[in-house]
């Protein structure tokens, strides 16, 4: 361990950590390194999901742009793949800000007790209109992007399982069961990215949610 003016690493990383969350940042963190992904039901703060559910309500349909596929040269809209409409989440608004504070407290929980070394954090708000889906994929490929942790969280207030929009979680590559995850108000998945292959059934009703990523400080010496 270093010390740096009397002050150990363990002291350094309790400083710069504000942890609102400490039980549900502790029960992914147990999650993600027991199963590599992590379902919370109904758990996002709930002043937080309301003013996120209000604020998404109000976004305008121009301010939604259709999603696209691959990253940078291999970019392209396919809607075999994917129909959903996405609006990139920045300081503009209490909501996001509030939105962005607590995903990276998350972010350094995870960093002090899984040592995943995320640096950054990007994240969307997402619109499936009633037939949008998400095909089977997974959000990095290893050595091709930096995507390392996936969050997801739903803003879907009374959703029934005949509503559809379904996220499926497949534990790996060989996975064809998968679990069924309902888009319910305030529940958070976590998963590693490069890991778990997963997909959105067609929602049969309008469908709201953020999903982000956080990546680690890119290396120039690989
Ligand atoms: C994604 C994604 C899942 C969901 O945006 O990459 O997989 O349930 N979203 O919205
Ligand atoms: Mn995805």
């Amino acid at each position: 361990m270093t010390t740096t003016l009397g002050l150990s690493d363990d002291d350094l990383s309790d400083t710069f950590c504000d942890q609102n969350d400490e039980l549900l940042f502790s029960r992914i963190s147990d999650d993600l390194s027991k199963h590599g992904y992590s379902v919370n039901v109904n758990a996002l703060p709930l002043a937080l999901a309301e003013q996120l559910s209000q604020h998404i309500s109000a976004i305008s349909d121009d301010s939604f742009k259709q999603a696209s596929i691959g990253r940078n040269k291999g970019r392209s809209n396919n809607l075999t793949v994917r129909s959903q409409r996405q609006s990139w989440i920045s300081n503009d608004s209490l909501a996001s800000s509030n939105w962005l504070k607590w995903a990276s407290e998350l972010q350094c929980y995870l960093n002090q007790h899984l040592y995943l070394g995320l640096s950054t954090f990007e994240s969307h708000y997402a619109h499936y209109r009633p037939g949008d889906f998400y095909k089977r994929h997974l959000d990095s490929f290893r050595g091709q992007s930096s995507r390392r942790l996936s969050i997801v969280i739903y803003l879907n207030r009374d959703w029934l399982s005949t509503d559809g929009g379904e996220l499926i979680m497949y534990a790996d590559n060989e996975d064809l069961t998968g679990l069924r995850i309902i888009p319910s108000f305030a529940t958070v998945v976590v998963f590693l990215s490069e890991e778990h292959p997963h997909e959105v059934l067609a929602a049969h009703r309008d469908r709201y949610s953020i999903a982000g990523w956080y990546s680690p400080t890119l290396s120039t010496n690989v």
